[in-house]
């Protein structure tokens, strides 16, 4: 495996007591704060009001942005970024899910450059170095916002979503309160479970590169959380042991200790941004559908043994079978968990998608290469096969 550097600065407060530190860790940044959040859950769980209580202990000063979208769009960041500057924040506080945290990022980082337009940074015209200092209270298990350096945005008006990554953009602290996701629904919590399935597949266990057992067992270990307790939650959403458990895997999957000395494209992510960028799906639902098909059309000798050995690994398929039976096994059981125990619905068409804008979409998802590179390469030609074998 690749030599590696391992950093995670985020400070993490973990469990149900424990916002009241809030109001301690924010003052450390300043006077100023800017409150982010989204479409009004975080009222209805009577979050807003714990969230303000700890703001005023701490006599900040208050600035609202609401209304952040599933799948954010460029131009509320642009909003929130233009906020910062005119009241000058010292400090912007994301409460929601993976979309009001990566707004909050990508207005952090606009926050601290010169031009007015988001969309110039996340396609590289400008390179904005810094950014205003980021702390998160999540409601939402999926993303690994919380903990990672990335954040993803839509343009809307170009039919692009796109990501933006720097290594400030790791909130600098984290509160996890699982039950601020007891209130997540049926829907959000199967996206999510597969959002997070889908980050340890993507950035490290689907791999032809080499790997080190010890973290491959982890990300198995990460995968079996989530079989688990992902229905249990479906089932019981009050159940704390299941939403912290989809909340520490959801932070763990993605915050850079999984996927050590591994380097490489985040193939189903590439595929299913494309999706959420022309259909504003939910983007844990698109992986859940691409991801089998994507395993069926690179089946072959040569990925059959690690296809297998998730399956038996994960899904308790039978080790006695060969390499190709068990890969088999291993996506019919994936597609089972996903469509059956989940309750997602398994076509794109059941979304109301059609194969109009596949080809576009798929010279769009290689275009940073013209290919995906990872377990196998792909090309256009073969990211529009799957979507087709996914509708
Ligand atoms: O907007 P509100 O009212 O808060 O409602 C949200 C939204 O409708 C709701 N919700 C969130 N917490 C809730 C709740 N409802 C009830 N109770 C709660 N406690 O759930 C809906 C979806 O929220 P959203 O934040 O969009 O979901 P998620 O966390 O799955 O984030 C998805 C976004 O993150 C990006 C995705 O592409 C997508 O844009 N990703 C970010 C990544 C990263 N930062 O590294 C990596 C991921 O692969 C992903 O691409
Ligand atoms: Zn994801």
């Amino acid at each position: 495996m690749k030599d590696f550097v391992f950093s995670n600065t985020t400070k993490v407060y973990f469990g149900k007591d424990q916002l009241h530190h809030l109001s301690e860790e924010i003052a450390k940044f300043g006077k100023k704060v800017l409150l982010v959040y989204g479409g009004g859950s975080i009222k209805k769980i009577g979050l807003y009001d714990k969230v303000i209580a700890e703001l005023k202990k701490a006599d900040m000063t208050v600035f609202e942005l609401g209304g952040v979208e599933p799948n954010p769009h460029h131009t509320t960041v642009n909003k929130g970024a233009a906020l910062c500057k005119k009241e000058g924040i010292d400090v912007l506080l994301a409460v929601g899910g993976g979309s009001t945290i990566d707004a909050t990022k990508a207005m952090a980082a606009t926050a601290k450059y010169e031009g007015d337009d988001c969309w110039d940074i996340i396609t590289g015209k400008a390179f904005v170095p810094d950014n205003l200092p980021i702390v998160a209270v999540l409601t939402l298990s999926a993303t690994g916002s919380e903990m990672d350096i990335g954040g993803v945005i839509s343009n809307v008006e170009l039919n692009e979503k796109q990501p933006i990554f720097g290594p400030t953009l790791r909130p600098n602290v984290s509160f996890l309160d699982p039950t601020n996701t007891f209130s997540v629904n049926a829907y959000q919590t199967a996206s999510g479970s597969a959002d997070i399935m889908a980050h340890v597949f993507d950035v490290a266990y689907f791999t032809d590169q080499e790997e080190m057992d010890m973290l491959t067992r982890m990300q198995e270990e990460v995968l079996k959380t989530v079989v688990k307790y992902a229905p249990v939650a479906i089932e019981k959403p009050d159940d704390y042991e299941a939403r912290s458990n989809l909340m520490w895997a959801s932070s763990w999957a993605l915050n850079g200790f999984l996927f050590s000395g591994v380097s490489q494209d985040a193939i189903a992510h590439m595929i299913e941004h494309e999706l959420s960028a022309f259909y504003n799906i939910t983007h844990g639902h698109g992986l859940a559908i691409i991801i089998p098909r994507w395993l069926t059309y690179i089946l072959s000798d040569k990925t059959a043994p690690k296809i297998k050995r998730f399956g038996v690994n994960v899904l308790g398929v039978d080790a006695s079978l060969s390499d190709m039976d068990g890969a088999k096994a291993a996506i019919a059981a994936l597609e089972k968990f996903y469509f059956e125990t989940l309750g997602l619905q398994s076509r794109l068409s059941d979304l109301g998608i059609d194969d109009k804008n596949f080809a576009l979409m798929a010279k769009k998802a290689c275009s940073a290469k013209g290919k995906l590179v990872g377990f196998t390469t792909l090309t256009p030609a073969d990211v529009e096969e799957i979507f087709k074998m996914s509708l």
